[in-house]
């Protein structure tokens, strides 16, 4: 990175010092025929991606009692909070509003200990997180956004809160189809 932040800077003053009327000297090596390879790929930032939504995973381990009494008292008090209905099953990345899936009692998907989910859309976001945060007692929460690229959502644009746990990537399909959105 810094090697290549000294090249760019370095042919950049060449060619200022070009433009400018300053003279090369004829022991200067300098190769006008070189690519500059930028390596876009690298670069995310401008990137077209839309966050249509997040998720919230909740996590527990659920062959410890006090952890599935803790995560199931839990989701009671978020679902009564938000006035959460249950979700229908093609809610992934949008939405009408918010909704839970079923609670996990074992690992499923790329979930690997027991888990459960709400559906949030971006205008709940602040509040359910500010609540998750505040009230995830012992309990790892997985806060993810929804794109429709859904191994980077999970596996890299997603934050933890408490712990991270090793999701299993090779549950999640790399894109899903974005439905129609909007209110
Ligand atoms: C970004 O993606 C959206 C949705 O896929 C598309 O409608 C839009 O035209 C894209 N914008 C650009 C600048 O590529
Ligand atoms: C977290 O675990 C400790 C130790 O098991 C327990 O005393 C405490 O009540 C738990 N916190 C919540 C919010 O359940």
């Amino acid at each position: 990175m810094l090697n290549k932040f000294i090249f760019i800077a370095f042919i950049c003053s060449t060619i200022s010092l070009l433009t400018t009327g300053h003279v090369i000297r004829s022991g200067d090596k300098i190769d006008l025929n070189a690519k500059v390879n930028f390596d876009l790929k690298d670069i995310n930032f401008g990137d077209n991606i839309t966050y249509y939504s997040y998720h919230i995973h909740t996590y527990f381990l659920q062959k410890n009692e006090n952890q599935v009494t803790e995560a199931t008292a839990l989701r009671s008090k978020f679902i009564n909070q938000f006035e959460v209905d249950s979700c229908n099953a093609a809610c992934g990345t949008w939405c009408p509003k918010i909704c839970h899936w079923d609670l996990n009692m074992a690992p499923a998907g790329p979930h690997p200990i027991g888990s459960w989910g709400i559906y949030v859309p971006l205008e709940q976001v602040t509040e359910t997180i500010s609540f998750i945060s505040m009230y995830h007692g012992n309990l790892t929460i997985l806060v993810h956004p929804n794109s429709g690229q859904v191994k980077i959502d999970h596996l890299i644009n997603g934050f933890w809160i408490k712990s991270i746990l090793p999701l299993d990537g090779d549950e999640l399909p790399d894109t899903e189809p974005i439905p129609p959105h909007g209110h």
